[in-house]
């Protein structure tokens, strides 16, 4: 035993970031990616002064009970529903996100998801692989064009603002819901439009959701939603299972008043509604949005500068760079 503090990386990690760490700090990164109950959470962060953990742990009054040496929960992830702010907070422990070194990445793949939808990439590959290409019929795996169709936009961060930049060199337009507007010059760099929720919902040919779970966006689209939407439509979600009533899309696509969705991220994951897994025209993927070698890189050397910056490390030491709760520090 050294007199280090000592902090806990709840997964397997990348070359290099145990290295930065341990200087400084006894570090125990477990070998292995799995689920922890809030028991095993609860035993893993008691003695612990800092922990890097992922949307998979749920940190709240429970796991940080025995936890009394711990100042800082760095998340991998932007967004932190799986950590209980408030009560981090009460207890005077830091929390940190790894907010825009995942901008582009993940607006990339809204945007991969929509082409694929629009398309039937996967739907036409599955074919493909199945064997049953013996010859090009000119009118088969007709998908539809995004040029010309609207674009809609549900939270316009700054992952939202990364997606809609990207619409002028496919040549759609943009229209946005945001619990607030943007400001004219953000708008005006975006080439977006704010809109109320329910034009958003009538007139989107193709509808991206960017906003955080929280308990006032849980099934922020379910079925009086979908009912608004044009059957010929296409949703994308790359934001928050639960966002997104699963049961009443995965209706919604089958009796055809929604004609698709691209999904990365589900109610239960890594449960699949199964009425979604037995249709043809919606897109699914493993939560993996961000998960670009450099992406994934980033937030961890992200999540590692805030653990060091709280302990008076680094180039930010003393101001982590994406605290969550900087009233912690006063
Ligand atoms: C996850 C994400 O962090 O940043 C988020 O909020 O959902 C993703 O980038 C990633 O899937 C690791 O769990």
């Amino acid at each position: 035993m050294t007199d280090k503090p000592r902090v806990w990386i709840s997964r397997p990690t990348f070359p290099g970031i145990i290295a930065r760490l341990e200087p400084h700090f006894e570090v125990t990164a477990e070998a292995e990616e799995r689920k922890f109950s809030a028991s095993e959470l609860a035993a893993r962060l008691a003695g612990q002064d800092a922990a890097i953990v992922g949307l998979k742990d749920r940190i709240g009054p429970a796991e940080i009970g025995q936890a009394t040496r711990l100042r800082i929960v760095a998340n991998l992830g932007v967004g932190y529903d799986n950590l209980d702010l408030d009560a981090l907070s009460a207890a005077g422990i830091a929390a940190s996100n790894t907010a825009d070194v995942l901008n582009e990445s993940v607006a990339d793949y809204a945007w991969a998801l929509m082409l694929g939808a629009a398309r039937r990439m996967n739907a036409a590959e599955r074919w493909l692989r199945a064997g049953h290409w013996h010859a090009t019929e000119f009118r088969q795996w007709l998908g539809t064009d995004v040029r010309g169709h609207t674009l809609g936009i549900l939270g316009m961060g700054r992952i939202g603002q990364a997606i809609a930049r990207r619409a002028v060199g496919f040549g759609m337009p943009v229209i946005y819901h945001n619990r607030s507007p943007l400001s004219e010059a953000d708008e005006r760099a975006c080439n977006a439009r704010y809109v109320d929720k329910s034009q958003l919902l009538r007139e989107s040919d193709f509808l991206i959701l960017v906003l955080p779970l929280t308990p006032q966006t849980r099934h922020a689209i379910g079925a009086p939603e979908l009912a608004q939407m044009k059957p010929t439509a296409m949703l994308v979600n790359v934001a928050r299972g639960g966002i997104v009533d699963d049961a009443a899309l995965a209706t919604a696509l089958r009796e055809k008043r929604l004609a698709g969705a691209a999904l990365d991220v589900f109610e239960r994951e890594p449960a699949v509604h199964p009425g979604l897994l037995e249709l043809d025209n919606v897109v699914l993927s493993p939560h993996i949005a961000s998960a670009s070698q450099e992406t994934r890189r980033a937030m961890t050397a992200l999540a590692v500068d805030n653990v060091l910056a709280l302990f008076g490390h680094g180039p930010h030491a003393g101001r982590p760079p994406t605290i969550l709760n900087p009233n912690v520090l006063a």
